[in-house]
């Protein structure tokens, strides 16, 4: 980790626009990284409310000798906050947009920012679901427009997708790939725009799934989730996971992703009941669990449960949509290895466990599945190359 000055002579200034969730964690580690950066938000009380967090983020950082009091004073020193869109854009080379996920709000914003940007800034895009393409597309610099897609929370997440649209310039590529390492992330390039880029198209399907599972096979969802744990080897359940994103963040995740493309994703109901009964997951305080607890607390899941379920759907549909990214050349099988170690904390291989259960018994899964309820489970192509 480097808190000295950036290692990017093309990029001083970056502004961050959205102080929220993400906002203020990419504000604050492109300061750490010598950056000087600009977090601006509609109202004062959002900066007000991200400057402590950063504050006290990296008060954190200090008491573990991370850095120094000096370091923190210094890092909190380069992040100024601005409500004027104006003043905060003024002669910024990065624009880091992390407003909330919604398309005719961004749409708006970039028509803000279009009249104040100078020609030199480039402009990204944090977001986790919409097309790169169509918002690069309503601004007047869609050639130097591009998706960098930072993890939940970015202070610890690794992994950053870098999504080009189809306008994008090669240069404005190989400057979000230098930008993301210089802030010690992994940047993989997701090489076509698609519905969840690389880790929700895997992610997202797989929330989905469990559910059919949960509703067809006799099981219970710690039986599952058990599975999930010590056969998939994910950090934890699939329900758990789901609960700990935010079923509202997997629901409106699943609605961009099947409208723009039904072969994505097979919703099952319960996703949408659970997000319109306001049962979003651990931050309400229910969604697939209840949780009493505020803190870390997590769901009880054991080998023994484990043994009583075959996730194998689950594992099919996961390998069959990594398989569709790479026949389609989104990216290629080490890089989905990577996104999903990096990005969903899996400990093995994906396709290494898909060999381990057999490519075999994975194609006549989805078969089966593909004859009961259609097209979303067709077997890739390249599933049945490694399987023969
Ligand atoms: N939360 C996640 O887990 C996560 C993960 C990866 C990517 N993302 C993406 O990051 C983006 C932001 O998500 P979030 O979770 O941080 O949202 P959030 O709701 O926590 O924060 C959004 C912030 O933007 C502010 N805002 C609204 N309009 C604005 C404007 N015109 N100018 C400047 N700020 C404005 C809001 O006041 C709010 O503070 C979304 O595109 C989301 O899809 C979210």
């Amino acid at each position: 980790m480097k808190f000295g000055v950036s290692v990017l002579s093309q990029i001083n200034k970056i502004t961050v626009l959205g102080s929220g969730i993400m906002g203020h964690g990419i504000a604050q580690i492109s300061a750490m990284n010598g950056y000087d950066v600009v977090l601006r938000d509609i109202e004062e009380k959002f900066l007000d409310n991200a400057m402590s967090k950063i504050r006290w983020s990296l008060d954190k950082m200090v008491e573990k000798n991370k850095i120094n009091k000096q370091e923190s004073d210094k890092i909190h020193g380069r992040i100024r906050p601005v409500v004027d869109l104006k003043e905060a854009l003024q002669d910024t080379d990065l624009l880091i947009e992390a407003v909330p996920e919604d398309l005719k709000l961004k749409k708006k914003v970039y028509s803000e920012v279009d009249q104040f940007a100078q020609e030199k800034t480039i402009y990204s895009s944090n977001t986790s679901t919409l097309p790169i393409s169509e918002i690069s597309q309503l601004t007047n610099r869609p050639s130097r427009f591009i998706g960098l897609h930072f993890f939940n929370p970015p202070q610890l997440m690794k992994l950053v997708e870098v999504i080009p649209g189809v306008n994008t310039d090669k240069s404005t590529v190989d400057l979000g790939i230098d930008f993301v390492k210089s802030l010690s992330k992994v940047p993989i390039v997701c090489n076509k725009d698609v519905p969840g880029f690389i880790v929700n198209r895997i992610f997202i399907p797989l929330v989905h799934e469990a559910a059919y599972s949960l509703e067809n096979d006799g099981k219970t969802m710690t039986e599952i989730d058990s599975a999930v744990k010590y056969k998939l080897f994910l950090p934890m359940g699939i329900f758990e996971l789901a609960d700990y994103t935010g079923l509202d963040v997997v629901h409106k995740a699943t609605i961009e992703m099947y409208s723009r493309d039904k072969k994505v994703v097979n919703p099952h109901p319960k996703i949408e009941q659970l997000f319109s009964s306001g049962k979003l997951g651990k931050k309400s305080g229910e969604g697939f669990y209840s949780y009493v607890d505020e803190n870390y607390e997590r769901v009880p899941l054991s080998e023994e449960e484990a043994r009583r379920y075959d996730p194998i759907r689950i594992l099919s549909v996961a390998i069959n949509n990594a398989a569709w990214l790479i026949s389609n050349g989104v990216c290629t099988r080490e890089d989905v290895e990577l996104a999903l170690k990096i990005g969903m904390g899996l400990k093995r291989e994906l396709f290494e466990i898909g060999r381990e259960n057999g490519f075999k018994k994975i194609v006549s899964t989805l078969s089966e599945l593909q004859e009961k309820n259609g097209s979303f489970y067709t077997p890739d192509p390249y599933l049945k190359t490694i399987s023969s």
